[in-house]
């Protein structure tokens, strides 16, 4: 069914390795040091030091998402588990704009789970089931740092294309990124 869902609180998505679902307020406290870990935050545009407060609020307006902003972006956050497991290990995000159909993914995962193909996993049924079925996106984008060889191998796996390099995209923690 495609359209814009007006909450999606009762969201699963399932494939071959994990499971996608809301965040939960108690994802805050576990995901907390996994998120920490520098290796995850010098690929992400976060800036500053990741707090239990901050990921308490963040986990709170994560769980009552979709939020939609001034310009018309819905952003929506799934917490990424692996099947049978029921802690998050890992999130995925999604910001859709509305009038043009665009959207746009970002995520990252504890670095214990890396190379087993979990979010190329994770990634594929929310690009098929989710962006492209549901809410009948024209286009799916992820802005990854020039460098980000990992990021970019799960995108490649998913068939994107590079569009191209933006220089001093972004501004993390006083470093200029190029994405
Ligand atoms: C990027 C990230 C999410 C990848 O998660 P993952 O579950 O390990 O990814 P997958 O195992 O599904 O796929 C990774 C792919 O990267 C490539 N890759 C793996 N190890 C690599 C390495 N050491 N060097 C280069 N490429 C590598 C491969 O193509 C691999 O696919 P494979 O199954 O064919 O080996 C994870 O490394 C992460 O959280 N990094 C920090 C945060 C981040 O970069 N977020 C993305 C911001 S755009």
């Amino acid at each position: 069914m495609a359209g814009v869902p007006k909450t999606f609180a009762d969201v699963e998505l399932i494939g071959k390795k994990v499971r996608l679902r809301p965040m939960r307020l108690d994802d805050a406290k576990l995901l907390l040091p996994l998120f920490s870990n520098p290796r995850v935050l010098e690929n992400i545009s976060f800036s500053g030091t990741p707090t239990l407060e901050g990921e308490i609020e963040w986990a709170l307006a994560a769980s009552t998402l979709p939020c939609i902003d001034h310009q018309g972006k819905m952003s929506y956050i799934l917490a990424i588990e692996q099947i049978g497991k029921s802690a998050g290990i890992g999130t995925l995000g999604l910001h859709y704009r509305i009038d043009s159909r665009l959207l746009e993914i970002g995520y990252w995962l504890a670095v214990p789970y890396w190379g087993q193909g979990l979010v190329t996993d994770a990634a594929r049924i929310m690009t098929t089931s989710l962006a492209f079925q549901h809410l009948d996106a024209v286009r799916v984008s992820a802005a990854i740092f020039a460098g980000n060889t990992r990021s970019k191998g799960v995108v490649e796996k998913l068939g994107f294309h590079l569009n191209g390099t933006r220089r001093s995209q972004m501004l993390v923690n006083g470093q200029w990124k190029d994405d």
